[in-house]
């Protein structure tokens, strides 16, 4: 019995976007799969060979003036929601699924799939190759460490670090 279909390449055009901004850059080896489900804003820059992964079910959602470093991975499964202004370093992986354990007598990848959404909201700045679990949110102008696994919400103008991820300080309140 055959378990896996191929996903496709991944190229894509503009048009296939459920949404695509002004002034979006996509670099080198970029690649996209379910576009029709990607909505993003305007200013939006990824970089090289990063994967964005869409998924009929959910939506993945950028805001403006964002930038995605070099290969990272988004999968959008569970829904995705990245606000305007925010940052994200090369080899950021965020994913918004995982296998729900039902026993030890079942194989882990038989087991149901949960979808969980991610959020990050406006101005954060994401480390390069921090990891963002399932269903977390990230608040408003939050800054999360290099390499950080956040596995809990962060509260806006956190500062969150390590593995897993923990607050350890507050920043200074945007004034606009
Ligand atoms: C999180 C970060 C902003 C903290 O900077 P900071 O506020 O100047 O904090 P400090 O360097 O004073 O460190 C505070 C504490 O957190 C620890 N820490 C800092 N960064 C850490 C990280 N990435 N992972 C684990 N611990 C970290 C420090 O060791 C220190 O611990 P201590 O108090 O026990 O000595 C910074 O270290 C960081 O990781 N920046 C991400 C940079 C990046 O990826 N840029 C992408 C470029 S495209």
């Amino acid at each position: 019995m055959r378990l896996f279909g191929s996903h496709g390449s991944g190229e894509f055009q503009r048009s296939q976007f459920r949404r695509c901004g002004t002034n979006t850059v996509f670099e080198t080896g970029v690649l996209v799969f379910h576009p029709g489900s990607i909505s993003l804003g305007n200013n939006v820059y990824v970089g090289h060979y990063t994967i964005l992964k869409g998924y009929h079910k959910n939506e993945l959602v950028i805001g403006d003036d964002v930038w995605i470093g070099q290969q990272c991975f988004f999968h959008s499964a569970g829904g995705m929601s990245i606000g305007s202004r925010v940052g994200i370093g090369p080899g950021v992986r965020i994913i918004t699924s995982y296998h729900r354990e039902e026993g030890w007598h079942k194989p882990i990848l038989a087991s149901e799939i949960v979808f969980a959404p991610v959020s990050i909201g406006d101005d954060c700045d994401i480390g390069v190759n921090a990891v963002i679990m399932p269903g977390v949110t990230i608040g408003r102008g939050v800054q999360v460490g290099a390499g950080a696994v956040v596995t809990a919400d962060v509260p806006d103008y956190g500062v969150a670090v390590g593995v897993p991820a923990k607050p350890v300080r507050q920043r200074p309140q945007i004034v606009s």
